[in-house]
C-alpha cells in the first residue's frame, strides 16, 4: 500500500478535468428491490449481505435507475456481499462500467489498469488476478507488500490511492479458497470521521496527504515487467510518477457524506473493530465496495490456494465540499 504523509493546504482538492457529474447525492429509488430476495446488514455501520441478486441478471437491465440504486446502496453501506455469483471476468467489467457511470464518474474515468499488470495478460488489462499461489512464486499482482507477518493490521488500505484519480468502486470475486481462513475485513471511513471531535475534523479538513507507491517501480523490476506508464483508466493517471496529493477528508458525491481518505490515522481504522465488518468467503462470493469511504485488509492465515478476480473503476479526483456533512448528521436530519 502507498505510504502517506500529510501537508497543510488551503485546497479543498479536486481537479477541473475530473469532477463528478452528480449535482446532488443519489436518492435510492427502489428500482433495485425486484432483484433482492432478502438482505441483512452485517453490522450497524458497514456491510450488507444481499440474497437472490445475480450480477448477470442485472446486466440485462435497461433501466439505469437500477444501477443508480446499486451505487447508492454500496456507497451508503460501504460494502455489499453477493453470494454464489455466476459471472465471468468480462461481465464483471461490464457491470463495473455501468455502476461507475450511474454513480456519476467523470466522463474521462474508466476501469483502472494497475501499473504492475503485464501487457497482454490473460483476462485483460483491467482485471487484477488475486492469487496466493502466484504470490508464493513471487509473481502476479502483489497487493500486499507490507510486513503482515508481525502485524496483520499492516495490510489495511484503500485501492490505488497513489493515482491522481483513484478508485470509486471495486469488485472482487473469490473462486478458489481454503477450507477456512482468508477472510477480508472492511472499515467505514464515514464512521471513523464521525468519531473525531469538531476541532480534529476542522484540523484534518485543512490538510492534504501524499500517497506514494513508488515501490511499484522496484516491484516491476523484480518481476521483470515494465511498469504500465500509458493511460491507466484516466488521462490523469499516466506516467511513472506513482504519487498523488489528496485531501485527508473527502466528500463522497454519491452520498454527500464526508469520510477519511488516508491511512495516516491508521489506529482509528485498525483499533475500532465496531467500525469494521469481516467477511468469510464461500466459493464464488463477490464483494463490491466503495473505495472512497472504506479501507480493507485481507487475512493471510491459510496455506491452501486462494484466488479471485478484481476490477476497480475510477471515480473523481478527491475533493472536499465544505457544505457536505458526516453520515451520522445526515441520517439524524
Ligand atoms: C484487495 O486488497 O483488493 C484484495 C483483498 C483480498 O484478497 O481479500
Amino acid at each position: 500500500m502507498p505510504s502517506v504523509t500529510v501537508q497543510d493546504s488551503n485546497l479543498v482538492g479536486g481537479h477541473a478535468e475530473s469532477r463528478p457529474r452528480l449535482s446532488s447525492p443519489i436518492t435510492y429509488s427502489g428500482a433495485l428491490d425486484k432483484y433482492i430476495k432478502t438482505f441483512a446488514d452485517v453490522t450497524p455501520v458497514i456491510g450488507r449481505e444481499i440474497y437472490g441478486l445475480q450480477i448477470r441478471a442485472i446486466l440485462k437491465e435497461e433501466d439505469e435507475a437500477v444501477f443508480r440504486d446499486m451505487a447508492s446502496l454500496i456507497s451508503q453501506r460501504g460494502v455489499v456481499f453477493l453470494k454464489d455469483q455466476d459471472v465471468t471476468p468480462s461481465e464483471m467489467k461490464d457491470f463495473m462500467l455501468r455502476l461507475t457511470e450511474a454513480g456519476g464518474c467523470p466522463a474521462s474515468s474508466g476501469l483502472h489498469v494497475h501499473p504492475l499488470t503485464e501487457e497482454g495478460s490473460e483476462l485483460g488489462d483491467q482485471i487484477s488476478v488475486i492469487s496466493s499461489e502466484k504470490q508464493k512464486k513471487g509473481g502476479g499482482l502483489t497487493h500486499q507488500l507490507s510486513d503482515v507477518s508481525r502485524f496483520a493490521s499492516a495490510g489495511w488500505h484503500s485501492d490505488i490511492t497513489f493515482e491522481k484519480v483513484p478508485s470509486d468502486y471495486a469488485m472482487l470475486k473469490i473462486h478458489t479458497l481454503p477450507e477456512t481462513g482468508g477472510d477480508t475485513l472492511w472499515a467505514s471511513g464515514y464512521e471513523i470521521y464521525d468519531r473525531l471531535s469538531e476541532p480534529m475534523k476542522q484540523l484534518f479538513e485543512g490538510l492534504t496527504a501524499t500517497h506514494d507507491a513508488s515501490f511499484f517501480h522496484d516491484e516491476a523490476r523484480r518481476l521483470g515487467n515494465p511498469l504500465r506508464e500509458g493511460i491507466r483508466g484516466s488521462p490523469l493517471n499516466q506516467g511513472g510518477n506513482l504519487t498523488a496529493v489528496h485531501p485527508i477528508i473527502r466528500t463522497n458525491p454519491v452520498t454527500g457524506w464526508n469520510d477519511l481518505l488516508l491511512n495516516y490515522l491508521f489506529n482509528l481504522v485498525t483499533q475500532n473493530h465496531d467500525a469494521q465488518v469481516r467477511f468469510r468467503w464461500a466459493k464464488n462470493d463477490l464483494a463490491i465496495w466503495d473505495n472512497r469511504s472504506t479501507f480493507h485488509c485481507a487475512t493471510y492465515d491459510y496455506d491452501a490456494a486462494r484466488a479471485g478476480d478484481r476490477v476497480c473503476s475510477l471515480g473523481e479526483a478527491p475533493y472536499l465540499d465544505p457544505s457536505s456533512t458526516g453520515r451520522r448528521a445526515a441520517l439524524d436530519a
